[in-house]
């Protein structure tokens, strides 16, 4: 083949195409080559110092014994060190006092906001704003109280409102002038006399008080008594859409009642109780985290 080579003398390799087109053996250019000889070198390197080349389930450890998890510790290890004397501080001091430190509120609201969005924000909406059959929590209408104290209760223990089914205890008729009733005041009206009438002779007041606004009583300290009964006079709906079918159905159905299929369901999940998952306890919030959470719903609804 050699001696066919159009050629000869030039390092081609011997393939020619159309007469004079021929594959040369050049070496790269230097530059190219140092470059070449130099990336391999940190391979070398590299995979001496580093975890690298795959035996069985392992990996060649390095010299310099470096690994991802250790890396991963210390920097947890240092924000957890940034941390420490904020959540020191939590665990100590009450929730006003950590209100009455700037610095330390803001480093709370912070962190109940990243608590809240895995926790909380799923029903309740990520601003607190709420979402079909689960309460406001950006306002200042509380089932059971917006004090801070009310508010750690609510998610420590968790929730559950009862209202009776009433399908079976008042007569199409009745059901039907409470609703309408019911509607008159979340627009903001009076209310009808015969209304009010029935609303006492059936015992709604029991739980949703005298002034149909859900408060039993109030207390010297400004603190509201109730069952969690909805108040039906500030046109805020619990259940949605509202409005007269809305007012119905959870009359005639109640809510959270057992064997009623259509029954309203109203559960706040209790996030300071001890779980057992696999026989292991798991405290599902910390005191801390549900005091942080406490203290950022509560500025949810106004701080009042
Ligand atoms: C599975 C849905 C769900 C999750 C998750 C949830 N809640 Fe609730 N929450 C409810 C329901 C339903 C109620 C109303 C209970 C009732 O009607 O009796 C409620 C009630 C409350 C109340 C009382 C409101 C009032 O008006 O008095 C507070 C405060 C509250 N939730 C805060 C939280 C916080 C903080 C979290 C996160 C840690 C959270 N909730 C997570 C469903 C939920
Ligand atoms: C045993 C206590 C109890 C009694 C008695 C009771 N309710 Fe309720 N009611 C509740 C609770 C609790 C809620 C739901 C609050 C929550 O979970 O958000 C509720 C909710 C409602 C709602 C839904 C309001 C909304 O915004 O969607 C209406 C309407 C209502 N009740 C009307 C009545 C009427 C009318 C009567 C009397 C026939 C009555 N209730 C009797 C406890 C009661």
């Amino acid at each position: 083949m050699a001696e066919n080579n159009p050629f000869p003398g030039e390092n081609n390799t011997g393939h020619v195409w159309d007469d004079n087109l021929r594959e040369l053996s050049n070496p790269p250019p230097r530059w190219w080559m140092i470059g070449f000889w130099l990336s391999l070198l940190f391979v070398v390197v590299y995979t001496t110092l580093y975890p690298s080349w795959p035996i069985g389930q392992q990996a060649t450890p390095g010299l310099l014994g470096w690994t991802q998890i250790q890396e991963f510790e210390r920097r947890v290890a240092q924000v957890e060190a940034r941390r420490a004397p904020f959540e020191e501080q939590i665990a100590n001091l009450s929730a006003e006092e950590i209100i009455a430190d700037p610095g330390l509120l803001q480093y709370t609201l912070a962190s109940a906001k990243v608590l809240y969005g895995d926790y909380c924000a799923a029903c309740h909406g990520s601003g607190g704003q709420g979402n079909p059959s689960y309460p406001v929590l950006a306002d200042d209408d509380w089932l059971y109280g917006g004090s801070i104290a009310r508010i750690k209760e609510s998610i420590t223990n968790g929730r559950r409102g009862a209202m009776t089914a009433h399908a079976d205890l008042l007569t199409e008729a009745e059901v039907d002038a409470l609703s309408t009733w019911v509607v008159e005041l979340a627009e903001g009206g009076e209310g009808s006399a015969e209304g009010w009438d029935l609303y006492r002779a059936k015992a709604c007041n029991a739980c949703h008080g005298e002034a149909a606004d859900g408060v039993l009583a109030t207390l010297p300290d400004g603190e509201i008594v109730t069952v969690g009964a909805a108040n039906l006079t500030d046109g805020i709906w619990r259940f949605e859409p509202g409005g007269y079918e809305s007012a119905r159905h959870t009359i005639l159905y109640g809510v959270n009642q057992q064997g009623v299929p259509q029954t309203r369901d109203a559960v706040m999940p209790a996030f300071g109780t001890v779980a057992r998952v696999d026989d292991v306890e798991v405290r599902k919030l910390s005191p801390e985290d549900i005091k942080k959470l406490a203290i950022y719903v509560h500025q949810l609804g106004g701080g009042s």
